[in-house]
């Protein structure tokens, strides 16, 4: 079945592989990006489909209200697979109001334009929300976040983000607009920017340069390889229930100091270093305003109803991207270079 498919943040770390993953599998869509190229986009990061005949890029910002109608408008666009955000804890506690501005306001903009031009016809529509686990705030040693976990946000970036998802799960109450919600763990892999801990520290160790961990280091987190969630998303938007929200998680929870330890043995290994070298650029730096101690994820229910699992084990999913940051030399220092040094200096001196 043809259709418009509009997917915004296209240019980003998970953009990218959804975007990649779309335009290659389904030739019948035509597939839409929508990125702003913030300092997180990169078109690099979807170069290899940039001339398919199915996709288009639109350089464009989601708070632009009055763009956003008209790209709506011009298009009459199916399906919406909404991504573009801003992603960074850490950048939310210097500047939360950035965060209000692209996931809360971006996010009505489009859910407004997307009712607008259905006109009250919302046959075969979908509003397909990417979401976060961070929305139900931190866990103890035990427990699981599911889906029904009450929301409790506790930093800027997750406070809006929950506000996101509940003004798409409003506009489905009040309007009829039918959408799907998923709130994913930690993602790693390619294209991935490196102001977030797994590329952040293969770019220092690669350098020699100081692995800040921030307090104690047992803060846990529950990691997925990017693709793993980009074959989520699809299985969802293709099978998944309108009204509905999924769980997606790696079943695969880590403490930062152990996850920070088989990075540096990976990366000797790697990189012909002696064992133990890279160990020596542990740091531990001043703890993140408010971090939240533990995130984990119950994904039984994506399991159980539409069969989804991981397809790689994270040692195996670290040396892919281990492998792509070595080969991508040239990506990294692009990204690197310019304004991500300012941000370096002022997060750690
Ligand atoms: P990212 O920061 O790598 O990419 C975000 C993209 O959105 C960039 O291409 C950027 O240019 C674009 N963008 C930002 N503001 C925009 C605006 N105002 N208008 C248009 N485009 C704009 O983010 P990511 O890590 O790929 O995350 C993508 C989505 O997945 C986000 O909604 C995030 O909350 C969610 N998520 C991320 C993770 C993770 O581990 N990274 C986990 C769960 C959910
Ligand atoms: O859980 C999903 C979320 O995962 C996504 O919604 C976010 O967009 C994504 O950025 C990520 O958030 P985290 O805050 O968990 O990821 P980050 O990579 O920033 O940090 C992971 C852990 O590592 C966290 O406990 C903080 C710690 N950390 C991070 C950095 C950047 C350090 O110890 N040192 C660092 O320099």
């Amino acid at each position: 079945m043809s259709k418009n498919v509009l997917i915004t943040g296209g240019a980003g770390f998970i953009g990218s592989h959804v975007i990649r993953l779309f335009v290659k599998n389904y030739p019948k869509y035509q597939i839409f990006n929508l990125d702003a190229l913030t300092y997180a986009g990169n078109l690099e990061n979807v170069k290899d489909v940039a001339e398919a005949p199915n996709y288009t890029f639109v350089r464009g910002n989601i708070k632009d209200v009055n763009f956003v109608n008209s790209l709506f408008k011009k298009h009459s666009f199916d399906s919406v697979i909404h991504l573009a955000a801003e992603s960074h804890v850490d950048r939310s506690i210097k500047d939360p109001n950035a965060f209000i501005e692209t996931n809360v306001i971006g996010t009505s903009n489009l859910l407004n334009a997307f009712r607008n031009t259905c006109n009250g016809n919302f046959e075969n529509k979908l509003f397909y929300h990417v979401s976060t686990d961070e929305v139900y705030g931190s866990l103890g040693k035990t427990g699981l976040f599911t889906e029904s976990t009450a929301y409790d946000p506790q930093s800027p970036y997750a406070a809006s983000k929950a506000a996101s998802d509940h003004m798409v799960r409003a506009f489905g109450n009040t309007y009829h607009l039918p959408f799907i919600i998923s709130n994913c763990s930690n993602n790693y892999g390619a294209n991935h920017f490196p102001e977030k801990l797994i590329p952040l520290f293969i770019n220092n160790i690669k350098n020699s340069a100081t692995l800040p961990v921030y307090g104690d280091g047992q803060y846990t987190r529950d990691w997925l390889f990017v693709e793993d969630h980009a074959r989520a998303i699809d299985l969802i938007f293709h099978k998944g229930k309108v009204g509905d929200t999924y769980n997606i998680g790696g079943f695969n929870e880590w403490t930062n100091l152990d996850l920070v330890h088989l990075l540096c043995k990976l990366m000797d290994e790697k990189l012909g270093r002696k064992q133990g070298t890279s160990a020596k650029l542990i740091s531990f730096v001043k703890d993140r305003a408010g971090h939240d101690r533990r995130y984990a994820i119950d994904a039984s229910k994506l399991n159980k109803e539409l069969g989804w699992e991981p397809s790689v084990t994270f040692e195996e999913g670290l040396a892919k991207t281990i492998d792509w940051y070595i080969e991508n030399q040239e990506w990294l220092d692009n990204v690197t270079s310019g304004a991500y040094k300012d941000y370096y200096e002022k997060m750690y001196g």
